[in-house]
């Protein structure tokens, strides 16, 4: 099984309504992409999202869910109040979450499962700090991470793995080529002996300062099936060229 290949924009909390004009201009401009085209808008755009592109190719996500359905958690988002807003997919465990709300592999395993109950596709978040990298520490951190945050029965179909560098979030550094390669190949491996050949399948994504300029090298590594992509997302041009870049890819 090969997997499909995803560009999928993050847009973190950025965008008011006045932004779903960007969101427009993309789906005018691709209107039938030959990848899957997905943006994650703050949740207070999701429904107004899907309402203005309608009938795109475009799919809707969210940023995070709880691991429950409903209740007494002020504040949180539950996955089927995503679905119910029209999302289809849900980022979880992105590192900037990790960071700022202590969010764990444990609670990312659970979110991944509440998502799937929602039937919601899960894009889980990995990646080692720039401490960890120089520590020569990665496929450790990234290993323990996707053992982790991944619970039993990921398929190709519920579930995507990002890989984004925590140093290379907003800061225009990319790691090298071989380095994405390492990581990617190594990820792959892990779902394929955990998964099978569903594992072999999962769309694994690279985040991290993809802009249009540097995205057709980045899609030419090997296991690199698309990208998380949080600045360029925002603007229709930018995350164009970046569809078109994988679009390209072989
Ligand atoms: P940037 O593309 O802005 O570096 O962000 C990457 C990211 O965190 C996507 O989830």
């Amino acid at each position: 099984m090969t997997a499909r290949k995803l560009a999928a924009g993050n847009w973190k909390m950025n965008g008011l309504a006045a932004d779903l004009a960007e969101v427009e201009a993309l789906a005018k401009a691709h209107p039938s992409p030959a990848v899957d085209v997905l943006i994650c808008p703050p949740a207070t755009l999701i429904a107004p999202m899907c309402t203005r592109i309608a009938g795109s190719a475009i799919a809707v996500g969210g940023q995070d869910c709880h691991a429950v359905e409903k209740g007494a958690h002020t504040g949180d988002i539950s996955a089927q109040m995503l679905a119910d807003a029209g999302a289809t997919n849900v980022i979880l465990g992105h590192s900037e979450r990790r960071t700022d709300h202590y969010e764990t592999d444990a609670s990312v395993r659970l979110k991944t499962q509440a998502a799937w109950s929602a039937d919601l596709v899960a894009i889980v978040c990995i990646g080692e700090t720039l401490g960890e990298r120089e520590d020569g520490e990665t496929l450790d951190i990234v290993g323990g991470q996707l053992a982790g945050s991944l619970p039993d029965g990921c398929t190709a179909a519920n579930t995507v793995v990002a890989y984004e560098p925590v140093w290379a979030i907003g800061t225009g550094k990319v790691p090298t080529l071989d380095q994405i390669a390492e990581v990617h190949d190594f990820l792959r491996a892990r779902l394929e002996e955990r998964f099978g050949a569903e594992g072999a399948g999962i769309p694994l994504l690279y985040g991290g300062s993809v802009k249009p300029s540097n995205a057709d090298e980045i899609f030419g590594v090997s296991n690199v099936d698309g990208a998380l992509v949080g600045g360029a997302s925002l603007k229709a041009a930018d995350f164009g060229g970046i569809i078109e870049a994988l679009e390209r890819a072989e």
